[in-house]
């Protein structure tokens, strides 16, 4: 091989490990290879006063479901969201990111919400599988905006 093609090639194996490096740290592979995904099954919940009340409980409070999933002002943590609102869907201000990051419509509205869902396509993306992934997903896309926010 000349020396040429010798340094050509290690530029070229160079900036394929810098490319994974970076694909790794930052936006991670997901977007290459696509959502983890499964097959789907026809199991069905049983549904009972108590499983309501805690799907209620983690939707609202400590999951923050409705939270992203309902246009509200951010600014005004402490009021209520309007009940038109809930789980309607919302564009997300994430400043410093490409694109627009919508968090979908998931009210029980079978047209343009959830309502045709069968229960276990809700199963798959329940938490800890795919919702913790697209939270944290979310939250280090952010952390990495603010940063680069920071940094200007
Ligand atoms: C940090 C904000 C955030 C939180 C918290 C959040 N979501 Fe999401 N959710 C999103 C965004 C953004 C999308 C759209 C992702 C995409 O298009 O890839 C989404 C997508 C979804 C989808 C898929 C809808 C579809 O049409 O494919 C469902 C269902 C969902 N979220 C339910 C939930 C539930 C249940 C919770 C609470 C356990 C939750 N989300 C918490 C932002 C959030």
């Amino acid at each position: 091989m000349t020396k040429l093609g010798k340094v050509l090639l290690w530029a070229a194996i160079t900036l394929v490990v810098l490319l994974v490096v970076a694909i790794s740290l930052t936006t991670g592979w997901r977007p290459i290879i696509g959502p983890r995904t499964r097959t789907l099954t026809a199991r069905k919940f049983e549904s009972t006063p108590q499983r309501l009340e805690r799907g209620r409980y983690l939707a609202n409070g400590t999951s923050g479901c409705i939270y992203c999933h309902s246009e509200h002002d951010l600014l005004k943590r402490d009021e209520p969201i309007p009940a038109s609102q809930r789980g309607a869907g919302q564009v997300l201000p994430y400043l410093g990111l490409p694109g627009r990051i919508v968090a979908s419509n998931i009210t029980p509205d079978p047209q343009t919400g959830a309502g045709s869902w069968t229960d276990d396509q809700f199963a798959s993306i329940d938490p800890p599988d795919n919702v913790r992934e697209h939270v944290e997903r979310l939250e280090s896309a952010t952390s990495h905006s603010a940063a680069a926010t920071e940094k200007e």
